[in-house]
């Protein structure tokens, strides 16, 4: 994997400045975050450098809920959904007081860089934790809604297509029999990403996403031009960030439009935050903790960790959370074209 190498002398003299690092995962969990666990405690110890686990996330670096992390506390996960270090989305780190209580807690241990796992939140934390304080830290970008800046591909994100995906297979089978309309919401809080992803591979009819402002009047001619070409039943991807409104009154404007057809609506939820991470996820994640832990003792600070065209990438925590990333458009319009 292409990447900024550096001399072995270099390696050597930043490998005396880090010797302690802590790793949090935290905010949404996403499939393939004990995967990134997993790679950056491999890598540390192939470095003697003393990894801490810090549960719960900044909840727990401010409750000092802190651990020396041996090799045994990730056996047996690479395969597992969810997060063996916990998450929350802490309220308690969005203060002044949280965030140098956390420090101290970190200084205490002669901690001197932390990795941190997560999204938009996480980062926006890890910008505000090393502005106020004397304490580095390295970003692994890991949400499902794959809308962090600086990166192609955020750990978590395949996962959740691919689960979705295979539940919009089976409502496929179901809308066929019964001739019905779907609605299907998939998970995205402000991005479209997994929504254009699942409705390019399930073949969906029509696609509503909050990159793109789409009218209920055009919703109900891609619907309608999809149902004339014979095909008697509607599969609509909605994300829950998009601009049209909730799934379930989009619904009932559509059964007013088209009272022949029967409509019914699904949120998918949680379930594609859960489950096994796929290949690509756990690959994903094993090379985001081995380079963050190697940006670290080459003296990389403050920077999230990305692939952008399969190269190496450092983006600032600011960057990475208030630059805007967007799926193309071009994809959206095929998404279009192939669903009508
Ligand atoms: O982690 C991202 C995400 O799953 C979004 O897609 C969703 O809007 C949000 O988190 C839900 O968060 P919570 O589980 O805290 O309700």
């Amino acid at each position: 994997m292409p990447h900024q190498s550096v001399g072995f002398y270099n390696i050597i003299q930043n490998m005396s400045e880090i010797r302690r690092i802590a790793i949090f995962t935290s905010g949404g969990d996403a499939p393939g975050m004990n995967a990134a666990i997993r790679a950056v405690v491999r890598t540390a110890n192939h470095y003697d450098l003393i990894v801490y686990g810090i549960n719960r996330g900044y909840d727990g670096m401010i409750d000092d809920d802190i651990e020396l992390l041996q090799d045994e506390f990730f056996r047996n996960t690479i395969q597992r959904g969810g997060t063996i270090l916990k998450s929350a989305r802490s309220e308690k780190f969005k203060t002044a007081e949280g965030r140098l209580i956390a420090y101290e807690n970190l200084k205490a241990r002669d901690i001197d860089a932390v990795i941190s796992i997560g999204g938009n939140g996480t980062l926006t934390g890890a910008g505000l934790l090393t502005s106020e304080h004397d304490m580095c830290m390295i970003g692994i970008p890991s949400t499902i809604d794959n809308d962090l800046f600086g990166t192609d591909f955020t750990i978590g994100f395949d996962t959740a297509v691919n689960t979705a995906v295979e539940i919009v297979d089976k409502i496929r089978d179901t809308a066929d029999s019964h001739n019905r309309i779907f609605l299907i919401e998939v998970m995205g809080r402000d991005s479209g990403y997994i929504a254009l992803n699942v409705a390019l591979a399930s073949g969906a009819s029509a696609l509503v996403v909050p990159e793109k402002n789409t009218s209920i009047d055009q919703l109900v001619a891609d619907l309608k031009k999809s149902l004339r070409r014979k095909k008697l039943f509607g599969l609509v991807i909605l994300a829950e960030g998009n601009q049209l409104g909730e799934t379930s009154d989009i619904a009932k404007l559509l059964k007013e439009r088209i009272p022949e057809y029967d409509i019914r609506s699904t949120i998918l939820g949680h379930i594609q935050r859960g489950g096994s991470p796929t290949a690509h996820d756990r690959i994903l994640a094993g090379k985001y903790g081995y380079e963050a832990v190697k940006a670290l003792m080459e003296g990389k600070r403050n920077v999230m960790v990305g692939f952008v065209n399969n190269q190496l990438t450092f983006t600032s925590f600011l960057d990475a959370v208030t630059k805007i990333k967007q799926p193309s458009q071009y994809d959206i319009g095929i998404a279009e074209i192939l669903g009508r």
